[in-house]
């Protein structure tokens, strides 16, 4: 099984998906360590008291060197014996330093249907644009921020009488059943792809 480690910022709740998937010994990955730019993400202490370990790497004593907070982060990753990072959550821009080592080997997921909507807020900008359809993406990283080549995506429709917070819920329960279905398709494992792909449709 490849070791992965999960960067989140906060919550965690993807994180959780992605461990409650990984405790299945047919799943092709283990979660390895948990990693946080936040020491306070309440997302750390939901990992460890499941037992795996974690990390919080503050960017704060490193905020004129972007890159030197990746060094160290990189080489903890490197210590534990990482093959395969996933964003969740994970609220830092990241530098062509981290980007082009883990080229490949980093997916991140997106709260809308990429290449519509990158960036923050995109529930509201996803109503505000009267799209019908919206969901969520799992792609891998590249330099350039929510972009790279899609891995998966799952979709819903919108209602007409939605709010962000309501659309976001319904988003929020599709990442979490896309992560490890895209986790797992990513390694070479899962679902052939036309049937997890209708799985992921919702609408
Ligand atoms: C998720 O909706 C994720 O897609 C989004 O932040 C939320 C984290 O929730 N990510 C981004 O917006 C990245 N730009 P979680 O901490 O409960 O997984």
């Amino acid at each position: 099984r490849t070791r992965v480690a999960i960067f989140i910022s906060g919550r965690g709740s993807n994180m959780t998906a992605l461990i409650e998937a990984a405790r299945d010994p047919a799943f092709p990955a283990e979660i390895a360590l948990v990693l946080s730019n936040n020491p306070d993400a309440p997302g750390l202490r939901t990992a460890s008291d499941t037992g795996i370990p974690t990390l919080a790497i503050d960017h704060r004593p490193h905020r004129r060197d972007r890159e030197a907070h990746e060094r160290e982060i990189d080489a903890a990753l490197v210590e534990a014996g990482i093959g395969l990072v996933c964003l969740a959550g994970y609220m830092r821009l990241l530098t062509p330093f981290l980007t082009s080592r883990w080229q490949g080997r980093m997916l991140n997921i997106h709260p809308s249907l990429l290449p519509a909507f990158p960036g923050l807020h995109t529930h509201e900008r996803a109503l505000a644009a009267g799209v019908k359809l919206h969901g969520c993406t799992v792609h891998l990283v590249t330099e350039i921020m929510d972009e790279g080549p899609i891995v998966g995506q799952a979709a819903i429709l919108v209602r007409p009488d939605d709010t962000p917070a309501l659309l976001g819920e319904r988003v929020l329960a599709q990442e979490h059943r896309l992560y490890p279905a895209a986790l797992a398709r990513h390694l070479g494992a899962g679902a052939p792809t036309e049937q997890a792909d209708r799985t992921l449709l919702s609408v």
